[in-house]
């Protein structure tokens, strides 16, 4: 079975086609970087109203180069959420009406279930059950995987996301958006100079807190001259900060559960650092680590669409309703 899948999310517009047997056949995304920029974040608004021009272009684009049509399609797959709810409603309502006037199931995909199963389109897939640890914009997640929907929370960012703080000291170190891999691209020229906390690494638990670093960060940029050089140590800094906390969590997460698979994926999951951090920990653990590609680590429509065919396949339908979910816990979801 062909599924479509459509990503809609925040600020990036993904389509994809994959097929049950075939795996992935095609995937096309649109980034709404250029236009946020000038305001330094995500504009809900505007956002939404990107989606509106892109999603069909894109759905019909795709298909050509697929060297489809759409009588081959046999389900599609839709973010539902969590994500900006006008963004979401825009592919949701797209993928419900498609669907109905193809006569095809469509299926509401949770976006973090999405990048929790993006190396699934990997040549070497993990095998369940394996640990996930999920670092987005908006999410932090420790994640025990027994199978498709059946998910475990282990810990999570009791604060900031992962993303989110890299976000916020980027643009405190005076660099646009997105933050993450303009910070990361700074602290290349850093050096190690600057000791900054591993918050909630000494005390028992799971959890992550990010906000304190955020804090400690703003500090050590105030204390300083603030020259090139300075900003350049402070991203090497907070880089390395988070890539140990990352790593001792997962590492605690690993040998907590016993298991020896560690998933690792989201935007952040793209972080040279961060993963050799992570990459270093399993090897001394003896256990085995797996990334999405650097195009998969990011929002995408190839993952959503994954995820949803998995659920079509397993006989999972749902009614005519547009389902948009700003806020929605993984443990809600049902296995399959
Ligand atoms: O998964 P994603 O594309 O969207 C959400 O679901 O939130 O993640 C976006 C986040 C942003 O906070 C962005 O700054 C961060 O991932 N990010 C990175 C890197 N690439 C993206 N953070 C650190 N290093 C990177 N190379
Ligand atoms: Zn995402």
């Amino acid at each position: 079975m062909y599924v479509l899948g459509i990503e809609t999310s925040c600020d990036e517009t993904g389509i994809a086609v994959y097929h049950s047997k075939l795996g992935l056949i095609h995937h096309l995304l649109y980034s709404q970087i250029d236009m946020h920029s000038e305001y330094g974040g995500v504009v809900p608004e505007l956002a939404s109203r990107d989606h509106i021009r892109k999603c069909v272009p894109l759905i019909k684009q795709c298909l050509q180069e697929s060297k489809l049509t759409s009588h081959d399609i046999g389900g599609i797959a839709y973010t539902a959420g969590p994500g900006l709810m006008g963004a979401l409603l825009v592919g949701a309502a797209t993928a419900r009406s498609l669907a109905w006037a193809w006569a095809i199931p469509a299926i509401a995909v949770h976006h973090m279930e999405g990048h929790l199963l993006a190396p699934m389109l990997e040549e070497n897939p993990p095998v369940f059950p394996f640990v996930a640890l999920l670092i987005s914009g908006g999410h932090t997640l420790l994640v025990r995987v027994e199978g498709i929907g059946q998910y475990e929370l282990l810990g999570e960012s009791l604060d900031d996301a992962a993303g989110e703080a890299f976000d916020k000291t980027a643009k405190m170190l005076g660099l646009g958006y997105p933050g993450g891999p303009k910070l990361s691209a700074l602290a290349e020229q850093g050096n190690k100079r600057f000791k900054f906390p591993r918050p909630m690494t000494d005390r028992p638990g799971l959890d992550f807190s990010f906000s304190g670093l955020k804090t400690f960060t703003m500090n050590t940029i105030n204390a300083s001259e603030k020259t090139d050089q300075d900003k350049a140590d402070v991203a090497f800094a907070f880089q390395q900060a988070v890539a140990d906390t990352l790593s001792i969590k997962c590492r605690r997460a690993l040998q907590q559960t016993g298991l020896k698979s560690l998933v690792v994926a989201g935007g952040v999951s793209a972080n040279k650092q961060i993963r050799a951090a992570l990459t270093e920990m399993v090897v001394k653990e003896n256990a085995q680590i797996y990334y999405p590609r650097l195009t998969f680590c990011t929002d995408n429509g190839a993952m959503i669409a994954y995820a949803g065919c998995q659920r079509l396949m397993a006989g999972q339908q749902q009614n005519l309703e547009i389902i948009a979910r700003p806020r929605w816990a993984m443990s809600e979801l049902s296995s399959c």
